[in-house]
């Protein structure tokens, strides 16, 4: 820990509930928020690296978007207080590099009423150490994929634009993955092309072009951050559907991911990709992130003076 006289009830981190910040283990939601009932909610993840926020401001804009695509009310998320909020959380337990999540639950109706229209929608957040998807040294070798013919929801059903928490299909595919060897998993629409996996987008290098699947997935920051990378490398960048045939011949791929950058990844299905190790792409790509984020490139410096009005002392 950081020597910034932090209150070690937040050495785990940190959690916004009900206006008042709590050290993360003591945060609990309402059973009947319909967030946890109903995944009924949207939330958005922001990295902090060495200090500072990354792309701080495209994520609430994001944010808002899954908002509105939510028809939920805006006025418990005014942008300033969700600024502060995010500042607040970091602060109070000092982490350099940071891992913070904004929520936006239904909340719930009055008892004895299903209709969502009556809820108050609430607006809940919190930080934790930052959180690798493969940590620096797993992402030396890759990792080992697994692409499942479990179909993501379709967009048809669940608006891929917002950033939900429906992962029921990503959680049953996980466990497949697991159960073949591998790391993590992708799925697949329903036409059989590969959209995302759990928490993350997809690169794939295919007959010498970069490609990623453009639709039937999030609009994740990261990869919107690489295609801003490959346009400054003059690495051209192909988005269409890419089938699970297609995908399986990929000579490179990457994953993108707020939760640990670009991710090699060394094998899909038991197949080795390309020569096995980390693609000249892939690399490529991750060197230029990572020096540019330390650079401070899209960062925004955490207010570690911040101290919140809201933090509640620990006993
Ligand atoms: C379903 C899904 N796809 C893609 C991503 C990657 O998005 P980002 O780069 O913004 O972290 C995430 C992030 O959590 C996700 O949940």
């Amino acid at each position: 820990m950081p020597d910034r006289g932090i209150d070690p009830a937040f050495e785990k981190g940190s959690a916004y509930v009900d206006g008042t910040i709590v050290p993360i283990e003591e945060a609990k939601v309402p059973l009947l928020d319909w967030g946890f009932l109903r995944s009924d909610a949207c939330q958005e993840t922001i990295s902090v690296w060495d200090g500072s926020f990354f792309r701080l401001s495209d994520h609430l804009d994001r944010f808002h978007r899954s908002i509105q695509r939510l028809r939920m009310d805006t006025a418990p998320v005014e942008r300033a207080d969700v600024l502060r909020v995010a500042h607040e959380l970091v602060a109070a337990c000092g982490f350099r590099d940071a891992y913070v999540q904004i929520i936006m639950t239904r909340g719930r109706p009055p008892i004895g009423s299903r209709d969502l229209r009556l809820c108050s929608n609430r607006f809940q957040a919190f930080c934790m150490p930052y959180m690798w998807v493969a940590d620096p040294k797993k992402q030396e070798t890759g990792m080992a994929l697994h692409i499942s013919r479990r179909v993501r929801v379709p967009a048809q059903s669940v608006d891929p634009l917002v950033k939900h928490y429906h992962w029921l299909d990503f959680e049953m595919g996980l466990l497949e993955a697991y159960e073949n060897g591998a790391d993590t998993v992708v799925l697949s629409d329903l036409n059989g092309n590969i959209t995302e996996g759990p928490g993350f987008n997809v690169f794939a290098v295919i007959d010498g072009s970069l490609r990623t699947p453009s639709s039937g997935m999030l609009d994740g920051m990261t990869r919107r951050t690489v295609m801003e990378l490959c346009s400054e490398l003059n690495v051209a960048v192909v988005e269409e559907n890419i089938s699970f045939e297609r995908f399986l011949k990929a000579s490179e791929i990457f994953l993108t991911t707020t939760a640990g950058g670009i991710i090699p990844v060394s094998s899909v299905n038991g197949t080795t990709v390309g020569s096995g190790g980390v693609g000249e792409q892939t690399r490529r790509i991750h060197h230029s992130y990572w020096h540019k984020r330390s650079n401070g490139w899209y960062g925004e410096p955490v207010v570690y003076t911040h101290k919140a009005s809201s933090v509640r002392k620990s006993h």
